[in-house]
């Protein structure tokens, strides 16, 4: 039997996430890997997943029924409140488990003279039921007052559905690996092996009816098929790299794009993927290495190439730039707690001067692909329109599937993928 109790895990993990502002993707490996057995890993995934993802209305919750806030080292016990409130109200866990394990977590938590407390909030909570309130959109759709705002504003007729799917649990989507197979074939293994799938929209993507382990995927040792969001899969077919060309793939950690731009085109000159930041760029070698493809790799700030590197411009620049990550929120619901406002601003600007200084770096007749995974037009259409504007050798190509000239915008939910934005711009060989 695990020795850590799940619940006090749980706590541990909110509270660093939401108190002290570290991310999920950190903290809940972290702590799973102290747990001996993958139902335990699971539940916990599951417990830190469902607080973050409805966290205004177990707050609400929470509150209501505490004389005075928790505060300083008890803050913990707060959030082991949200877990049992969260399990009571939006899991199948039965009741007596949910009190019972509540009450032991906070031992393991080593505040037990806090035990009557939380057993008695609980009880309350459980005794009274109370309805979830509906008092502001922040309760209903359990999102930060200042994302609602930018959304409503974003989009008038869709801002409800965007937050809806923020808060869905998102499907398994596959890269097929064509340089290994047919996405055709590599169904049909699946069907094989028993597991429902279909074809995405993008060339490669291939949705599943249920996520499972890459322990099951026919060959996913092998690289025959990786795990990435059907979304993040139009950037290698949007970039289109042809045999023979040099390609930059600017922001580059952990590689996924990298790698499918290579799956794609075996063929290139050469491909040169660049990132800020080193431990990132680790798992950028990790993955080519599964994969078993080549790339040169660098740490670079993306921002001024120049200093790291002299070689010749490149045919074709994919900038996957760092953004506010709005359109993913769905598999990271703790960017909800994490962005603020005020990052926008900033993130913006960074994006500007890592277009505008890449942009040197392509060659006339060259084509840039700009992405994120941002929802918020001021890092996409908005980014775009302002570059455009003030470059005289830049044509927008537009983008088929719906795409208008100034890009294409990809809300999360639909057609199941992450919301994502693509904008193609080419460098005309004579300024226009
Ligand atoms: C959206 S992620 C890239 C995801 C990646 N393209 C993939 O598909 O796996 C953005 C990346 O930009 C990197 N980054 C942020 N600022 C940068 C800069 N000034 N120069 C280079 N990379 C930067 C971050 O370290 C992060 O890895």
């Amino acid at each position: 039997m695990s020795r850590t109790n799940v619940r006090a895990a749980a706590a541990q993990v909110c509270f660093a996430v939401i108190d002290n502002g570290q991310s999920l993707s950190r903290e809940l490996p972290r702590h799973q890997q102290t747990l001996a057995n993958g139902k335990d890993k699971a539940l916990l995934a599951e417990l830190c997943y469902g607080v973050l993802r409805q966290l205004v209305q177990l707050e609400r919750l929470i509150s209501d029924r505490l004389q005075n806030p928790l505060k300083g080292k008890k803050r913990v016990i707060h959030h082991l409140l949200l877990v049992g409130a969260y399990q009571l109200y939006y899991t199948r866990v039965p009741v007596h488990a949910a009190l019972s394990e509540s009450v032991e977590a906070t031992r393991k938590l080593k505040a037990p003279g806090m035990t009557k407390l939380v057993n008695g909030v609980l009880r309350q909570l459980e005794r009274e039921r109370p309805e979830l309130s509906q008092d502001s959109p922040s309760l209903t759709y359990n999102h930060p007052g200042w994302l609602i705002k930018s959304l409503q504003q974003a989009y008038p007729d869709q801002w409800q559905q965007v937050l809806e799917a923020n808060n869905q649990r998102p499907p398994m989507w596959l890269r097929n690996n064509a340089s290994l197979q047919s996405r055709e074939q590599y169904l049909q293994e699946l069907q094989q092996a028993d597991i429902a799938a279909s074809a995405g929209d993008s060339q490669d993507a291939i949705l599943l009816e249920a996520p499972t382990d890459v322990a099951n995927l026919p060959g996913f040792d092998a690289g025959r098929v990786s795990v990435q969001d059907g979304a993040a899969q139009w950037a290698a077919e949007l970039l289109d790299a042809q045999p023979g060309e040099r390609v930059l793939d600017a922001c580059a950690a952990p590689g996924g794009k990298t790698c499918h731009i290579l799956e794609r085109q075996p063929q290139l000159a050469s491909l040169l993927a660049v990132d800020f930041d080193g431990e990132r760029l680790k798992r950028v070698h990790q993955n080519l290495a599964r994969l078993n493809l080549q790339a040169e790799v660098l740490q670079a700030d993306a921002s001024n190439l120049n200093a790291s590197y002299d070689g010749e411009q490149f045919d074709r620049i994919l900038l996957d730039a760092p953004c506010s990550a709005t359109g993913v929120i769905r598999r990271h619901p703790d960017i909800k707690w994490l962005r603020r406002a005020s990052d926008i601003d900033e993130l913006v600007l960074l994006q500007q001067q890592i277009l505008e200084h890449l942009w040197q770096w392509l060659k006339p007749g060259g084509t840039l692909v700009y992405a994120t995974c941002s929802v918020l037009p001021q890092e996409n259409e908005r980014q775009i329109k302002a570059f455009a504007e003030k470059t005289d050798d830049v044509r927008i190509e537009a983008i088929t599937a719906g795409s208008d000239t100034l890009g294409w915008q990809l809300l999360p939910g639909k057609a199941q993928t992450d919301g994502f934005y693509y904008a193609k711009l080419v460098k005309q060989s004579v300024p226009a």
